[in-house]
């Protein structure tokens, strides 16, 4: 049985523990309580035990929770007869179980099954995920039946499901069940992006930056990369939630505002946000201006401040893995060049030189010099690794013009920027 007050509450489970509740207490107004035991607090920005967060705080984090698809939210809330009702508190009571990382919202009903550890993994065939696929990219719910209880739910603006994969096969996982992979078919237009992501990706971990590992795969007639989760850890023949929360959830910035022109976090924040909180602030700043480095190096032009995130665990916070690094270079026509990160104010890529970098140290909390060696290591390294990447089995079977022109107008751009 559900009691009416029941509509106004979800519980917050980390990893089989209730770590807190979040409280609807008006029409737009929720708060968040930690119970007495709280390993991993849900964010840097919220991380007194001792505190009651209101909405201020909260609401921005949680609507970091959602998709950046005006679209997807509508039919999502349509599906879940919730269309009159525009807070992330509705809709995470039908897709909060199962969110970017350690944190599932767990409507009360439903606790004891998640507590308990219960949860179904549903296999999936190839054409069941190539029709996932569809409906996300379609913006409706991806459910293959009609229940209320959505999957998942992920940040972006790009159609994208979340599956669990064990032994080389496909689920659907539901309950204390996590997924384990992020599956983005190619953005429509562009073409040939998946690929494009897939070597982006594997040119920044070729080049020594931690980076999420990626692999291009076929369902049926659907392509699409998929990315594996590293807020998702094997334990035991279990998976484990790891928590993880992006920089405009760190910052209380609300999720509109990823991008510097829009006002959201610059550069200079987020060095600030990671000397401030990480657990190995000296090792995070040098990892996050090697991103920045990259970004500029692969004319990156789309990371945000909801492109980086942080690890948290207990007290401990580190800088994430990259994740989402695309190259927009095979798509260079000479226009579109701005990055969505300024270095020194500067954000048209090609602006931006050795002497911009000469006066990022500071900002960035990184030696001057080790910076310029930084930019001279990647600028080296880059062509090679990136025909390498293009080169690996599942980029290159498709022989794609695009992946071609990317690799080679990298190594002129490279040489263009640093020359
Ligand atoms: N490998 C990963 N492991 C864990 N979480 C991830 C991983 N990759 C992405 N995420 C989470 O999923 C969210 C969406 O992923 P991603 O950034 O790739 O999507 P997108 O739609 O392309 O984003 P954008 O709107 O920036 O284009 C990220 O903001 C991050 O929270
Ligand atoms: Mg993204």
């Amino acid at each position: 049985m559900t009691k009416p007050e029941d509509d106004y509450l979800l519980h917050v489970v980390m990893n089989g523990r209730v770590i807190g509740d979040v409280q609807r207490t008006g029409k737009k107004a929720v708060r968040l309580l930690y119970s007495t035991t709280v390993p991993t607090p849900l964010s840097v920005s919220m991380a007194d035990r001792r505190k009651r967060y209101r909405s201020n705080a909260l609401e921005p984090w949680l609507d970091g929770l959602l998709p950046d698809r005006p679209e997807t939210l509508r039919q999502w809330r349509r599906r879940f007869k919730i269309a009159d009702d525009n807070s992330a508190f509705a809709l995470l009571r039908h897709v909060g179980e199962d969110v970017a990382g350690a944190a599932q919202f767990v409507r009360p009903d439903r606790l004891d099954n998640v507590l308990t550890g219960h949860g179904v993994l549903a296999p999936l065939a190839a054409s069941d995920v190539a029709e996932m696929l569809r409906r996300a990219k379609a913006d409706l719910p991806v459910n293959l039946d009609d229940s209320t209880i959505g999957k998942f739910s992920l940040a972006g603006a790009q159609a994208k499901i979340a599956l669990h994969r064990a032994d080389d096969c496909w689920s659907d996982p539901s309950g204390a069940v996590p997924s384990t992979h992020i599956i983005k078919p190619a953005i429509p237009g562009r073409d040939d992006q998946d690929l494009v992501e897939a070597v982006t990706m594997r040119t920044a971990t070729a080049l020594g930056l931690p980076t999420a590992r990626v692999a291009v795969e076929e369902f049926a007639d659907e392509r699409a990369v998929v990315v594996t989760r590293y807020d998702r850890v094997r334990r035991n023949e279990r998976y484990l939630r790891v928590h993880q929360e992006d920089m405009c959830q760190a910052l209380a910035e609300w999720p509109g505002r990823r991008y510097e022109t829009q006002g959201g976090p610059n550069a200079a924040r987020v060095a600030d946000l990671i000397r401030r909180v990480s657990s190995d602030p000296d090792v995070d700043n040098q990892r996050f201006a090697q991103a920045l480095v990259f970004n500029w190096l692969t004319c990156g032009t789309d990371a945000h401040a909801r492109n980086y995130s942080l690890l948290l665990s207990g007290d401990t916070a580190r800088l994430a893995p990259l994740y989402d690094l695309n190259s927009h270079l095979a798509y260079a026509d000479g226009t579109g060049t701005e990055l969505s990160m300024s270095v020194e104010g500067a954000f048209r890529a090609t602006a931006i030189n050795l002497r911009t970098w000469a006066r990022a140290g500071s900002a960035l909390h990184v030696d001057a010099d080790w910076l310029r060696a930084e930019i001279e290591r990647q600028a080296a390294g880059l062509p090679a690794a990136i025909a390498e990447a293009a080169a690996s089995g599942d980029v290159a079977r498709y022989d794609s013009p695009t992946v071609a022109r990317l690799v080679d107008t990298t190594a002129q751009w490279v040489k263009k920027r640093t020359g």
